[in-house]
């Protein structure tokens, strides 16, 4: 599953993993978390070698959830992962967790074109940018972070040019993914089109 910033695919994930009884990575998470460690360290996420090296020691069991979803890890994620060498270092974990018998879900950007080409149902999700903001906007204010909403249009803008216009492992969905629009719908009927998509393509109930 691949997907913009705030289109849902997270939630998402979530529920199939859990309507079909799988487990699932969020893969954004991971590069959170290199970003939080680089930053941590005091490095700078535009440096490609330090954020391999941190990338290649990350043990995602010691990823603090609460630290990797500020707005600032968020850019940060996006800048180190555009270094080729820290998707290097994370493909393995992530192959490795989708090879798992019976299956899993996995989210992020390029899950359908590199890490799982031959996965069984592929998703993208994604929705109009001023909806996505807004939800983003909802998100950072539950969270107690007070952001302008226009900020946010220009930073969801410069995360989707950032995270698509990179050389290697662009976030686009896969030539074979089903394309799932959330703007006009409530989180409950995406979750319900994304079971029936996956129901429809594997069999699975
Ligand atoms: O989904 P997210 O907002 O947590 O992801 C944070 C950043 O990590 C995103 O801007 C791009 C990057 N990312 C990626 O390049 N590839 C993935 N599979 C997942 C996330």
């Amino acid at each position: 599953m691949d997907g913009t910033l705030a289109s849902g695919k997270g939630t998402i994930a979530q529920a199939l993993a859990k309507a079909f009884g799988l487990p699932v990575l969020d893969t954004g998470a991971l590069y959170r978390g290199v970003a939080v460690a680089v930053l941590e360290a005091g490095g700078d996420p535009g440096d490609a070698e330090f954020a391999a090296r941190i990338a290649s020691e990350l043990d995602p069991a010691t990823i603090d959830d609460a630290k990797i979803r500020t707005a600032t890890a968020g850019a940060a994620a996006s800048r180190v992962s555009a270094h080729p060498a820290v998707r290097q270092a994370l493909f393995d974990l992530q192959r490795r967790f989708a090879a798992q018998d019976g299956g899993a879900v996995l989210d992020g950007r390029d899950i359908g074109t590199v890490i799982c080409p031959d996965a069984d149902v592929k998703l993208f999700v994604d929705a109009e940018p001023g909806i996505r903001a807004e939800r983003r906007w909802r998100e950072l204010q539950a969270r107690g972070e007070d952001v302008a909403l226009d900020t946010i249009v220009r930073q969801l803008a410069e995360r989707d040019a950032r995270d698509a216009g990179r050389e290697t492992a662009p976030m686009k969905p896969a030539s074979d993914a089903v394309l799932l629009d959330t703007s006009q719908l409530s989180i409950d009927a995406a979750i319900g089109k994304a079971v029936r998509i996956v129901s429809e393509r594997t069999g699975a109930k």
